[in-house]
């Protein structure tokens, strides 16, 4: 049963936590890379952890991608009594589809939640004085402002290359310009097996120095395909909870 094989993980998810630094892991079963449906798995427990832990007047933060796109869709309605809650989003828009990214994600949390939201209707991909310039608009600085000081971040974690390619960036010249091999990545940060950060796309959102600095960051991805992106992003160490599938986990517990 769902039961027995939940249970049967909690020693698994015991020894992520100690070994990678994290104050929680939770597992779902199964692989999202062999099951699809494991997804939708991933995204109602990311979505209850979620109901559980929010408090009045708290702000939450969300990236975008597929899977922040499924916990927007089965995270569980609010247990009435929360008050005044808002979802920001963490980044502009990326030229991806529209429903992975972080503005739909932020509105359909927010939905669910019975909370308010803001948008930030912004490109995220300028360069330079482009870039300087949206960070002047008053209505852009209050959203970051909102995002630096969110009681909960909840991202997703992305395979560079697939990154990339989903957002037309040249991996091959990406590539030549990172010092060493990026393999994980999270909102326009790309990491190296150690956590040291080997690129950056250009983003309005909050800046690596502001994550580290909230109180609770939680992230979202499974699949084994994952695994090396999750443990290099884990290494920079602003993650506090990580919700996972056994796919992920198992490949990390062999890594560690
Ligand atoms: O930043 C991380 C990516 O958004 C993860 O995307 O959930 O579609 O794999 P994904």
């Amino acid at each position: 049963s769902l039961v027995h094989k939940l249970r049967g993980l909690i020693p698994l998810e015991v020894y992520l936590a100690e070994k990678m630094g994290l104050d929680r892991v939770h597992i779902v079963p199964g692989d999202i890379d062999q099951d699809p449906k494991v997804l939708k798995e991933l995204g109602k427990l990311a979505g209850r952890f979620i109901r559980d832990v929010v408090q009045d007047d708290w702000v939450i933060a969300v990236t975008g991608g597929t899977t922040m796109s499924e916990v927007a869709h089965h995270i569980p309605p609010m247990v009435p009594g929360k008050n005044r809650v808002l979802v920001v989003p963490a980044r502009g828009g990326l030229g991806e589809q529209v429903e992975i990214q972080a503005n739909t994600i932020a509105a359909g949390i927010a939905q669910r939640l019975g909370a308010s939201y803001r948008l930030l209707h912004v490109p995220d991909n300028l360069h330079g004085d482009k870039m300087e310039n949206l960070l002047t608009d008053v209505r852009v600085q209050e959203i970051i402002s909102l995002n630096k000081g969110a009681n909960l971040l909840i991202h997703g974690i992305g395979v560079p290359e697939e990154m990339a390619q989903r957002r037309g960036i040249d991996w091959q010249e990406f590539l030549r310009q990172a010092p060493r091999l990026p393999v994980g990545e999270a909102f326009g940060y790309y990491f190296a097996e150690d956590g040291s950060v080997v690129g950056v796309t250009p983003t309005v959102g909050p800046k690596l120095e502001d994550l580290v600095k909230l109180n609770m960051v939680m992230a979202v991805a499974g699949g084994k395909s994952k695994a090396q992106a999750i443990m290099a992003v884990v290494k920079r160490g602003f993650i506090d909870v990580l919700i996972t599938d056994q796919g992920a986990a198992e490949a990390m517990q062999q890594r560690l």
